[in-house]
């Protein structure tokens, strides 16, 4: 599709992308986001993976340079996990100081993260996939051993509101919209989070779905999340071809219907009421910036091309923002 107008100049709320700092320094890639993109979410480099050093210390060097290019750039910037399961560091795990020392550690991580960020950034993802795998119950972490199934959770968010009075304090999950259980278990803890007066002021659903996903899911899941009634983030949708179930649909087919998914998404975010609309991010502009080709080369998840040509997903997107 040519001459597509921008994303973010069809759709009524922020259009987001991952990204990852080294990636700034290629032309074509820093082109597409200042075009297409007004706020993005550090792929990994805000997370503790990145930040907590072997001996305890933090660096920022590559968070800070993805902020400073939103900055310079008019955009917003989406806060990209401090706590999450995945990723204790070393630092942690080798903590056998009293649940006092341990909890204090947890706190200080989280201020001085939340408070160098104070200002400059719209949202944390403050604690990322809470819940367990098969969406029974909660998942097991150094953070939920050390601190609390729950307590670690709440304490989370306390925290960041202590470092951030302003910005939205996120719970994020994935395969909410293929799971109606673990959906419904993730609104559950949102409930309860709330209930026990944790500042949670919005909810991230990740959207890393596949080509032959069925119509309708998406929407359905839109609709059970927005019963909540808080903000709404599209955080990570990525459409993969080679991960669908449907093993016998060619490429072309799954090509279609992988435009139809992006076009579906974004129908079913644009229904959401103006004030849930947190914003709605890209997991890998291009298809080469995409996660997905590390675990298999054919896939073509993104709405661009390597070159940064809109791809029929792309279209749908706009058509689907446009329809407003
Ligand atoms: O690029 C560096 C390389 O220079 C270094 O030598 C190497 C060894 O440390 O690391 C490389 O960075 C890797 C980075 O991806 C860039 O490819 C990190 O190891 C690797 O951990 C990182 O993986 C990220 C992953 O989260 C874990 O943080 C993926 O990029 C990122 O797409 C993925 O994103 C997650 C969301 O945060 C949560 N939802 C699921 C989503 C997909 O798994």
């Amino acid at each position: 599709p040519a001459n597509l107008p921008p994303l973010k100049a069809v759709a009524p709320f922020r259009i987001g992308s991952s990204v990852q700092a080294l990636h700034l320094d290629e032309p074509g890639l820093a082109a597409l986001l200042r075009r297409q993109i007004s706020q993005l979410t550090p792929e990994w480099q805000m997370k503790m993976e990145y930040i907590v050093q072997p001996d305890g210390s933090f660096r920022f060097d590559a968070p800070d340079r993805i902020v400073a290019f939103a900055q310079a750039n008019g955009m917003a910037v989406l806060g990209h996990v401090l706590v999450w399961y995945a990723q204790a560091p070393e630092a942690f795990e080798r903590l056998d100081e009293s649940r006092i020392g341990f909890e204090q550690a947890y706190r200080n991580y989280i201020l001085a993260v939340a408070g160098r960020y104070r200002g400059k950034v719209v949202g944390w993802d403050v604690v990322n996939e809470a819940v367990a795998e098969d969406g029974d119950g909660w998942r097991q972490s150094l953070w939920s051993k050390r601190l609390g199934d729950f307590e670690h959770i709440a304490l989370a968010y306390r925290t960041a509101r202590e470092a951030d009075p302003a910005a939205t304090l996120l719970l994020n999950d994935y395969n909410l919209e293929y799971m109606p259980r673990k959906r419904a278990t993730f609104l559950k803890l949102a409930e309860r989070l709330l209930a026990s007066g944790a500042p949670l002021t919005g909810i991230g659903t990740q959207m890393h779905v596949a080509a032959d996903i069925r119509p309708g899911e998406i929407t359905t899941m839109m609709k059970d999340l927005a019963s909540l009634g808080l903000p709404i983030h599209l955080s990570e949708l990525d459409v993969s071809l080679v991960r669908a179930q449907n093993k016998f649909l060619g490429r072309g087919e799954l090509e279609q219907r992988q435009a139809r998914t992006y076009g579906e998404a974004a129908e079913a975010f644009m229904a959401l009421p103006e004030r849930q609309r947190f914003a709605f991010t890209l997991w890998g502009l291009r298809d080469r910036d995409s996660w997905l080709k590390k675990e298999n080369a054919a896939d073509a998840p993104a709405p661009f091309d390597d070159a940064g040509r809109p791809k029929a997903g792309a279209a749908a997107l706009v058509e689907a923002f446009r329809r407003g």
